[in-house]
């Protein structure tokens, strides 16, 4: 059993709604240990969070630039070797600037950053550091997801046609309307979410898994946004359509006022010979459609499924895994590229997938303030 990846961890306190999934990822295959954090931007909290967890407080440290400071005082055999960052968006390019130009490897949140720009210098720091750098677009963790990809791959659906992705939450709804209640909230603030709430938060995930699941590019696409107010800056609502190749053309659509939507992540991908669809509510059934065949059902765990879902599968089929799990499989890939193992690329996102998400973002802003426009991704 090799040694433990030395783990520190960026926000993600007892407070933050997206801490729990990466600490249960990070344990998940007993390749990672909490060696310092920065849980909190108040150091009492942040000890108090490590107390409860049962971590050692001595490397609990007040603020992100004295954990960068302490750390390199120490040998490279007891330093942190991987920080994951985990704090609301603006924080994202700083802190992983920094570690980056500091030779630590960094696993971090989407959106990568919060511009385009941020996201290229990071990604010429990332060259220069050469250490592993790994997304958390966690939905390319489920096994389901990974099957879609090699299908897709091995041209069980031929030519592609038509692409749909969508992304319906409800949440925002009950806060929107009233204007002290949108304060209150950091994806509703452009200082701390950047220039986009609905498709920086969330659209940039269905994006990703387009790519993801095709192997194809988003060449070009308009974009259509819904504020729901004058006064509010951020879009809460936006229906992308989008040009993959001359005859490859689908949609892309996000909301966080979809009233009632939980979690409502779906993909369907339709080509010549097949379609196949998957919902991230039910994570673990994936939908092969034909002209010819009636409908079936691929689920993980079995043999029939390609190396790469198998590897994302613990358990024997017909045991439930998810979100926690498909987290886990993010990690665990990571775990293989820190530790210089063999892996498949398709385990974890990478900063290809964090600037191809920002160019995304300030490309649909663009459409939508430029009157509906179609607009060019690079
Ligand atoms: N991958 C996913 O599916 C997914 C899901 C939800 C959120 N996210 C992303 O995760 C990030 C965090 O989202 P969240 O919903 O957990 O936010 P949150 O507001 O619930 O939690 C943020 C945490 O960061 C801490 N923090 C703030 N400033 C800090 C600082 N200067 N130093 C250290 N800690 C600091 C806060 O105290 C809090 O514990 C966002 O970028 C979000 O887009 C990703």
């Amino acid at each position: 059993m090799p040694a433990k990846i030395r783990l520190g961890i960026l926000g993600g306190g007892g407070d933050s709604l997206i801490g729990v999934l990466h600490r249960v990822a990070a344990h998940m295959f007993d390749a990672y240990e909490i060696t310092g954090a920065v849980f909190n931007p108040n150091h009492e909290d942040s000890l108090a969070f490590a107390r409860e967890l049962g971590i050692p407080t001595d490397r609990i440290y007040p603020d992100f630039d004295t954990l960068i400071a302490e750390e390199l005082k120490l040998p490279e055999s007891e330093r942190i070797q991987v920080c994951s960052v985990q704090t609301p968006n603006f924080l994202h390019f700083p802190m992983a600037k920094k570690l980056l130009d500091n030779g630590f490897h960094v696993i971090c949140e989407k959106p990568m950053t919060t511009t385009y720009e941020e996201a290229k210098i990071l990604e010429e720091a990332h060259k220069k550091a050469g250490t592993v750098f790994a997304l958390t677009h966690t939905y390319t963790g489920y096994p389901m997801v990974r099957q879609m990809r090699e299908m897709i791959a091995s041209g069980v659906l031929g030519r592609i046609h038509k692409v749909d992705a969508r992304y319906y939450q409800g949440w925002i709804n009950p806060i929107i309307h009233d204007k002290a209640k949108r304060k209150s909230v950091w994806r509703l603030d452009p200082e701390k979410a950047g220039i986009s709430s609905c498709m920086g938060d969330i659209g940039v995930h269905a994006f990703n898994m387009v790519e993801y699941t095709t192997g194809l590019r988003v060449k070009s696409l308009l974009c259509d946004f819904n504020y729901m107010y004058d006064d509010n800056l951020m879009d809460v609502d936006g229906t992308v359509l989008i040009r993959m190749d001359d005859h490859v053309k689908g949609v892309i659509r996000s909301s966080q006022v979809a009233t009632g939507e939980e979690n409502g992540l779906a993909i369907a991908i339709y080509g010549e010979k097949a379609g196949l669809r998957w919902e991230q509510e039910n994570p673990n059934f994936l939908y092969l459609l034909s002209d010819t065949q009636p409908l079936q059902v691929y689920k993980p765990g079995h043999a029939y499924n390609s190396e790469l879902s198998l590897d994302g599968t613990k358990l024997p089929a017909g045991h439930p895994e998810g979100i926690f799990d498909s987290m886990g499989n993010i990690y665990k890939g990571a775990a293989k590229a820190i530790r210089g193992e063999k892996y498949d690329e398709g385990e974890f996102p990478t900063m290809t997938d964090g600037v191809r998400g920002m160019n995304y973002i300030e490309a649909t802003v663009a459409s939508h303030k430029g009157g509906n426009i179609w607009v060019d991704m690079d």
